[in-house]
C-alpha cells in the first residue's frame, strides 16, 4: 500500500511571494529615488533652520543651510528639488515673487553652483508674497482677478528662469497661466525651460501644514473660486488637456492620496509625464500616526508612494523624498 503523502498545492500567485528577491522580480511597480522631487522652503537671512511644527523633519531654511539639505537629497539619490519662498515682507501684488534678490532666486543660483546636477524646479505662485494670501491680485469686486494675475505670474517665472531654474511650476490655478508663462519665457530666449503645470489642483484641506509653513493662508475667504472642487474628475482631465494645449511639458494632480482615480484617469488619457503631489497634510498624517505608534512609518510611507506610482504617476513630489530615497537605497 502506498503511503499517502500530504500535498500542498500553490499557484503562481503564492509561489512568487515566497522570497524577497522573487517578489522583486515579479514587482509590477518600481519606486526609485530618481522618481521623487523634494520640496524645500527657503527664506532670507543666514543660519536659519526653523522647524515646521506639523511636518517633522522639514524646516524653513536660509540659502546656506538649504545647501546642506540639498547635499543630503543628492546622497539619497534624489535628483530634483522644488523651491518655495517664504519672504520677509508682503504686499497686495506679491511683488517679492519676482524680486531678483529674494530667497528663491538666490537659492536657485546657490544650488546650481554647489550641485550642478541637481535639477531645480521653482513653484510659481503669489500666495506666499501677497498680504491677503491669495494666489493672484484682488479685483474690484473682491474676487481674485484672472488676467491681471497672469502678467505677474509670467514675471515671476521669468525671474526664476533668469536665476537659472531648470523648470518652472505654476500653481496659482489661473486660466491661461501656462500660455502666459510660455510666451514670456519664449520672448526672452528661455524657450528651452520646461513648465510643470499644477493642472488638476484641488481646493484641499490637506494643504494646512504647508500654509502654516509658508505663511500663505488666505486672510479672507478661501481658494474654492480658483482651485478645483474635490468631486470632479472629468474636469481634471479638461484642466490637463488645456494646460498641454497651452504648452505644459509635465502635468500634475494634487493632492495625491484622495485623488488616485484622477491620477489613473490622467495616465490613461495623456502621454505627457505625470506628477502627483503628496502634499503637506498627507505627510503630516503619516508622521503623526507613526509618532504615536499606530503605524510603521517606513512601511506605510513606501506603501503610499508605491500606490501613487501604481495609480500612474511618473513622478512624486513628496516631503518623504530624502528618507524614502535612503530606505530604497538600503534595498
Ligand atoms: C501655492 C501652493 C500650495 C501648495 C503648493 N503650492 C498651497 C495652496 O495652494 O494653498 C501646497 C503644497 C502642500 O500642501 O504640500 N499655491
Amino acid at each position: 500500500m502506498i503511503a499517502e503523502r500530504p500535498r500542498t498545492r500553490f499557484t503562481r500567485l503564492r509561489r512568487l511571494r515566497g522570497a524577497g528577491a522573487l517578489r522583486g522580480l515579479a514587482a509590477e511597480t518600481r519606486l526609485s529615488p530618481g522618481d521623487l522631487i523634494y520640496p524645500l522652503f527657503v527664506t532670507n537671512g543666514a543660519g536659519v533652520r526653523q522647524p515646521i511644527e506639523a511636518m517633522p523633519g522639514c524646516y524653513r531654511r536660509s540659502v546656506d543651510t538649504l545647501i546642506e539639505t540639498v547635499a543630503e537629497a543628492a546622497e539619497a539619490g534624489v535628483r530634483t528639488i522644488l523651491l518655495f519662498g517664504v519672504p520677509d515682507a508682503k504686499d497686495a501684488e506679491g511683488s517679492g515673487a519676482w524680486a531678483p534678490g529674494e530667497a528663491v532666486q538666490q537659492a536657485v543660483g546657490a544650488i546650481k553652483k554647489a550641485h550642478p546636477a541637481m535639477a531645480v524646479v521653482t513653484d510659481v505662485c503669489l500666495c506666499e508674497y501677497t498680504d491677503h494670501g491669495h494666489c493672484g491680485v484682488i479685483g474690484p469686486n473682491g474676487e481674485v482677478a484672472n488676467d491681471p494675475t497672469l502678467e505677474l505670474l509670467a514675471r515671476t517665472a521669468l525671474s526664476h528662469a533668469r536665476a537659472g531654474a531648470d523648470m518652472v511650476a505654476p500653481s496659482a490655478m489661473m486660466d491661461g497661466q501656462v500660455a502666459a508663462i510660455r510666451e514670456a519665457l519664449d520672448d526672452e530666449d528661455y524657450g528651452s525651460t520646461p513648465i510643470m503645470a499644477y493642472s488638476a489642483k484641488y481646493a484641499s484641506a490637506f494643504y494646512g501644514p504647508f500654509r502654516a509653513a509658508a505663511g500663505s493662508a488666505p486672510q479672507f475667504g478661501d481658494r474654492r473660486a480658483y482651485q478645483m472642487d474635490p468631486p470632479n474628475r472629468r474636469e481634471a482631465l479638461a484642466e490637463i488637456r488645456a494646460d498641454i494645449a497651452e504648452g505644459a511639458d509635465m502635468v500634475m494632480v494634487k493632492p495625491a492620496l484622495a485623488y488616485l482615480d484622477v491620477i489613473a484617469a490622467a495616465r490613461a488619457s495623456f502621454e505627457a509625464p505625470l506628477a502627483a503631489y503628496n502634499v503637506s497634510g498627507e505627510y503630516a498624517m503619516v508622521k503623526a500616526a507613526a509618532a504615536n505608534g499606530s503605524i510603521d512609518g517606513k512601511r506605510a510611507t513606501l506603501e503610499l508612494l508605491t500606490g501613487i506610482k501604481r495609480a500612474g504617476a511618473d513622478v512624486i513630489i513628496t516631503y518623504h523624498a530624502i528618507e524614502a530615497g535612503r530606505w530604497l537605497g538600503e534595498g
